[in-house]
């Protein structure tokens, strides 16, 4: 199979001429070369003297000197260049999680009084730290379906400050209009925060078409290792730098060791990813030959609602994520998951291995019953999150599983 996203060519370019300046200055301070970074765990940097500190807090993050961790460190460094230069952004700040990504970006751009239009197709962990926590700050959030232009005109109030959008929505996959929606934040003088965690800056760059941030959750496909919690904000040099001034004195930085993991992960990150894309759009279509599936959501599929916007928005692919609904609802999901062996309930995703998640019980329990079914997160929808396997493993995985769910539908079909 011919992977169809790939690296931009002056991405690649800038992460050689990276890669080749920290081998010079390493060959030239120590006589240890090693083809992989060192860790820096300190928590702390010496001085040789007072006029040294001096200098560095008048040169703050874009001097070569550290001070104390929670400051900043080398491990993050080649992070941060290396995100920054897949989303096409100025800077990078990375974070302790991609909730610390969504909050900082959050309290570092917002003021009590300010009003957010939110899409409501949400990750269930920032629709509750807009509902518990940022509404407590003197925030204001409406939810709306940020591709319905009427809605987002009715949503607008003197005080609303930001856009907040997911490019593609967890848990079904909606595609974010974001040519449309960074216009009308333009036109209103609007931030435009989008979280790119499902897309990856290989399907969308959401600064290229005008939003202020993109944020992610690198936990999931960037690292894409399932060893590290961690978070990036990247865009223009100055908002950054607002974040990384509530990260440093919120605690919420990234860790060496988590960074210099995700510098490991994000080396493969390309190959990885085009992958994963590739088998999740196989396996699209393979589910929806199932008679137990009630529905498949994926933006590769004709006949998804988001299929023409996805061709208009991504970058060659549709993304590692299919979700569907079953016939038969919960009892239904968890015989699937009893009836899989390789591929694993675990309510997280971007690994290497292909997991399942069942929204309703984890990402999106923060929603009531009554709001998560307005939605469309059912008790039988499940998520999977396609890995690095063969895709025919996963196909004769998935298709055993499902046979006994299928004799059941079929048996009440011919009744
Ligand atoms: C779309 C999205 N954004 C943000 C997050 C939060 O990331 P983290 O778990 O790294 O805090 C998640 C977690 O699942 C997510 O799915």
């Amino acid at each position: 199979m011919n992977p169809r996203v790939r690296l931009r060519p002056e991405v690649l370019r800038r992460l050689h001429a990276d890669a080749e300046r920290r081998r010079i200055r390493q060959s030239q301070e120590s006589p240890i070369r090693p083809e992989v970074s060192p860790i820096y765990p300190s928590s702390v940097y010496t001085f040789d003297d007072l006029d040294a500190i001096q200098a560095y807090y008048e040169h703050g993050h874009t001097s070569d000197a550290y001070v104390y961790r929670r400051n900043g460190h080398p491990n993050e460094r080649p992070v941060e260049a290396y995100i920054a230069a897949l989303e096409g952004a100025e800077a990078a700040v990375l974070c302790s999680s991609g909730m610390a990504a969504i909050a900082q970006t959050c309290f570092a751009l917002l003021h009590p009084g300010d009003h957010v239009i939110a899409t409501k197709h949400l990750y269930g962990g920032t629709y509750a730290f807009f509902e518990q926590t940022l509404c407590t700050w003197g925030v204001d959030i409406s939810y709306v379906d940020l591709n319905d232009t009427l809605s987002l005109r009715k949503a607008l109030r003197p005080e609303t400050r930001m856009v907040y959008a997911e490019t593609i929505a967890n848990p079904l996959l909606q595609v974010c209009a974001l040519p449309d929606v960074a216009a009308f934040a333009r036109r209103h003088s609007l931030q435009l925060v989008v979280d790119n965690t499902f897309a990856t800056p290989l399907l969308a760059r959401p600064l290229e078409h005008g939003a202020t941030l993109s944020l992610h959750s690198l936990t999931k496909f960037l690292n894409g290792h399932s060893d590290v919690i961690g978070g990036a904000v990247t865009g223009d040099r100055d908002t950054v730098e607002k974040v990384r001034k509530f990260s440093v004195m919120f605690g919420g930085t990234l860790s060496p060791f988590d960074a210099w993991l995700t510098e490991r992960g994000l080396q493969t990150f390309a190959l990885r990813f085009s992958k994963q894309c590739e088998t999740a759009h196989f396996l699209a279509n393979v589910l929806a030959n199932q008679a137990a599936v009630r529905t498949v959501y994926y933006p590769g599929r004709e006949d998804d609602p988001s299929h023409a916007l996805a061709n208009h928005v991504f970058h060659g692919g549709y993304g590692a994520m299919v979700s569907f609904d079953l016939h038969g609802g919960y009892e239904a999901a968890n015989a699937l998951v009893r009836n899989l062996s390789t591929i694993r309930l675990a309510p997280s995703l971007g690994g290497l291995h292909t997991t399942l998640s069942h929204p309703a019980l984890t990402s999106h329990r923060a929603y009531s019953q009554n709001e998560r079914e307005g939605l469309g997160i059912t008790d039988g929808l499940l998520r999977l999150s396609v890995g690095c396997e063969e895709y025919e493993q996963l196909e004769s995985e998935l298709t055993q599983a499902f046979e006994p769910l299928n004799a059941v539908i079929k048996q009440q079909q011919a009744h």
